[in-house]
């Protein structure tokens, strides 16, 4: 199932900021050192690829979202559009990084191949993605949703959270050695409603109705999700969990 996602900078800043504020964790396991030449795997809007600079690094952002390429170059920071499946460099990374993209990549073993390629030896592929049960709740809805409707709710479902021993095991498989992984439940506080994330991340499921079912169909999940995500103040939590590791190789 391709994905219909389309990334809207400006909706991403609103809705999703805190997809790189959260990103502390992950940039601190790839411990980077001034100098070293990073790959931002899905770099989204650049903010962390902009940190990464910042922190002395001679880093590039790719991304598959032409508008997300263009506000990273915004930052001042090189950027290129690229397919994760097809990345095309050779050799020449000490580390490739990769925060909240690797799970809307469906073919894993080409993502991991081609980061296998970009680096040199020694290199290391450090990462935080969604993991196996992340935002179940909300996937849970949104496909029963789409089942009341008569359409194949899970056919459109765009996510790939694989478990460790998943993960884990193709990344071995191609040659990494493992330094650390684990699956790590992390509650999120939204910015928004359900709604304002859904609209942000969900639009694979959306996209199978006709535009003008589509705000009908958020609400219902909305509401599905109420009783479940949000508290008595209105503040509505997702039910996030990652998969962050760091592999070598070597
Ligand atoms: C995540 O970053 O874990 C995520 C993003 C979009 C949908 C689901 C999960």
């Amino acid at each position: 199932m391709p994905t219909t996602q389309i990334w809207d900078p400006e909706r991403y800043a609103r809705n999703a900021r805190f997809v790189s504020d959260l990103g502390a964790p992950v940039v601190e396991l790839l411990a980077p050192r001034a100098g070293e030449r990073i790959l931002d795997l899905g770099c989204g809007d650049g903010v962390l690829t902009a940190k990464l600079s910042e922190m002395g690094c001679d880093v590039i952002g790719v991304d598959a979202s032409v508008a997300q390429v263009e506000a990273t170059k915004r930052l001042g920071i090189e950027a290129r559009l690229v397919d994760a499946e097809h990345l095309g460099f050779n050799a020449e990374f000490d580390a490739v990084f990769s925060n909240a993209a690797l799970h809307w990549m469906r073919h894993p073993d080409e993502v991991i191949d081609g980061v296998w390629q970009a680096l040199r030896d020694g290199g290391r592929f450090v990462a935080e993605m969604g993991g196996y049960g992340c935002v179940q709740t909300i996937k849970h809805a949104l496909i029963q949703a789409l089942n009341r409707r008569g359409i194949d709710g899970q056919a459109a479902d765009p996510w790939y959270f694989p478990t460790v021993e998943d993960y884990s095991a193709r990344l071995t498989a191609r040659g990494f050695s493992m330094n650390s992984i684990a699956l790590i439940p992390r509650p999120t506080p939204l910015p928004g409603d359900a709604t304002a994330w859904l609209e942000t991340f969900a639009q694979s499921f959306s996209a199978t109705l006709p535009p003008n079912e589509r705000a009908a169909y958020q609400a219902e999940v909305q509401e599905a999700l109420r009783p479940k995500l949000c508290d008595s103040q209105g503040k509505w939590t997702a039910d996030y969990v990652r998969l962050r590791f760091s592999a070598s190789k070597k």
